[in-house]
């Protein structure tokens, strides 16, 4: 972590740039900047008070950034003036926490018709469903042809589109919240589907007269493609085990049967029995990665042939730096932690510039969020001159976690947030839980062994409570206790041999 004082400066000068710079290239008034090694890049506003960017694609024929907003609207930013018009606003995107209009990508050849694919939710007859839909672009998005359908649920609906270095769609389908259909090869969710521009089955997909591409996943957020063809995902873990993927075709990824790495004697039981595929990077306690981009330009040297990866829990860009051959992570650094809030989407565009937006008024914003003029879509490019003191990335921490208000920072704050107070509808408060405060066996189950659907006081959360028996006994005993004693709670400690026998 900086010193505070320098996350102090960059949250009032983020407040003052929104005020007076947005698209002004005043840099020294205007400006964050960033240093690493051997270059300094600027951090500038583009826009702002926008609802959720969820997906941010370059349109290369207008120089411009095409987003997507999650309740429903297509919108184009001219990168010169900063101009944004409203392109489409759809009318049956069924926006609910997280869902709503999600993934999408251009698809621009110089002399045919040009295409926006997007990914969104829908309600009909009380059903849930994901859609892969295929507009005409041109100067306006035209003639909406659904492509794909498929089942969608509460959560986990995914999705990100790209078109391939080969001109096929491929689209990252979430498994529905589904025990089922990511290790089925007949279910489209939870899968890397590959389909053709026109929406049927390539002749070459590694199943025949099937779309299933890749399979075994939960629920992407995250992907890309690198110049020589690799494909990488991001993937939301539960309560353990966020994971980068290299997909490569017809491997399983292991989802729901195998978290992350192969590491329990049950998973690498399964994994000897039937081949599964390992995460190239995955991160416990888990960070909720989002936007993947592959940065192949030199313009920022120490960047070439890395993944840029958002995250929304732990609100920063990570820099993963992949091998030579790109098939393995081998260097992390962790850009913006907890300044700018949850970060949703990233862009690499030819020029080497990178384009970032914030998600602070989405469904789960952190302590602090949203600001004035959230959310934001953030431009990083090289410059010569800092015109105050850089921030500089770091080096991830491996610091173990030592008290119960640590670890319950780290696994349980992302949902029932740092006073202990919850989400409505999402996550129940902690502060006043007569399961926290009641029987201690009941409390250290719902730890142990997760929840989900039931009431609370009336009220019915619409998330599920994950298990975290993967910790030791002493690590819940200190949550427990941590839990019990604080968020005006006032209950007794609990001891580790209690934990013990409720495994
Ligand atoms: C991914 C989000 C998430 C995380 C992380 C999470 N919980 Fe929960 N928790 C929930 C949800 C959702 C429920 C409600 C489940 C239900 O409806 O049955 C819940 C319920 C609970 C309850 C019961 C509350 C009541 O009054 O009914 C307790 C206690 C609890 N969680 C403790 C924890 C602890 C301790 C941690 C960290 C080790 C944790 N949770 C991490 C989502 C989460």
């Amino acid at each position: 972590m900086l010193p505070t004082k320098y996350s102090t400066a960059l949250v009032i000068s983020v407040a003052f740039v929104l005020s007076s710079c947005l698209n002004e290239d005043k840099l020294p008034e205007c400006a964050e900047f960033v240093k690493l090694d051997n270059t300094l890049l600027a951090l500038t506003i583009e826009a702002d008070n926008l609802d959720v960017p969820w997906d941010l694609q370059y349109d290369r024929h207008r120089d411009a950034i095409v987003f997507s907003e999650i309740a429903g609207k297509i919108k184009r930013l001219n990168l010169e003036t900063g101009q944004i018009d409203t392109l489409l606003s759809l009318p049956d995107v069924y926006h609910m926490r997280t869902l709503g209009l999600l993934g999408m990508a251009i698809y621009q050849p110089e002399n045919s018709q040009n295409y926006l694919f997007l990914s969104y939710t829908s309600m009909s007859n009380d059903s849930i469903y994901s859609n892969l839909v295929r507009y005409d672009y041109d100067e306006q998005p035209t003639n909406p042809q659904v492509l794909l359908k498929i089942p969608g649920s509460t959560g986990h609906n995914g999705s990100r589109i790209i078109i391939s270095n080969d001109q096929k769609v491929l689209w990252a389908t979430g498994d529905a919240a589904s025990e089922t259909y990511a290790q089925d090869s007949t279910a489209l969710n939870g899968k890397i589907l590959r389909l053709n521009l026109d929406g049927s089955i390539p002749y070459d997909n590694p199943l025949a007269n099937s779309f299933v591409y890749a399979w075994g996943f939960r629920n992407m957020q995250g992907l890309t493609q690198s110049p020589d063809g690799k494909i990488y995902t991001s993937e939301h873990g539960d309560a353990i085990e966020d994971e980068i993927n290299w997909i490569r075709p017809l491997h399983n990824y292991g989802w729901p049967q195998i978290e992350g790495m192969h590491d329990t004697d049950k998973e690498i039981a399964i994994a000897t029995n039937s081949p599964r595929t390992e995460p190239i990077r995955s991160w416990t306690p888990v960070v909720a990665p989002a936007g993947l981009a592959y940065y192949g330009s030199d313009k920022i040297p120490e960047w070439s042939s890395s993944l840029l990866l958002t995250t929304l829990k732990s609100q920063s860009i990570r820099i993963l730096k992949l091998s030579d051959n790109g098939t393995e992570i081998v260097g992390e650094q962790i850009l913006f932690p907890d300044y700018l809030g949850r970060i949703r989407s990233i862009l690499a565009v030819p020029n080497g510039d990178v384009y970032f937006s914030t998600s602070n008024k989405d469904w789960n914003p952190q302590s602090g969020f949203p600001k004035n003029g959230d959310d934001i879509i953030f431009r990083l490019r090289p410059t010569k001159k800092a015109f105050k003191l850089p921030i500089t990335p770091v080096e991830p921490e491996t610091k173990a976690l030592k008290n119960g208000k640590e670890l319950y920072q780290a696994y349980c704050a992302s949902c029932h947030k740092d006073n202990g107070k919850g989400v409505p509808s999402s996550f129940p408060p902690l502060s006043g839980s007569a399961v926290v405060t009641g029987s201690e066996d009941g409390l250290l189950r719902t730890i142990l062994y997760g929840s989900t659907s039931k009431k609370t006081n009336g009220s019915q959360f619409n998330e599920a409570m994950p298990s975290f028996s993967f910790l030791s006994n002493e690590e819940i005993a200190s949550i427990a206790t941590y839990i019990r004693i604080n968020f005006e709670n006032n209950a007794g400690p609990i001891s580790n041999d209690r934990v013990r026998s409720n495994r």
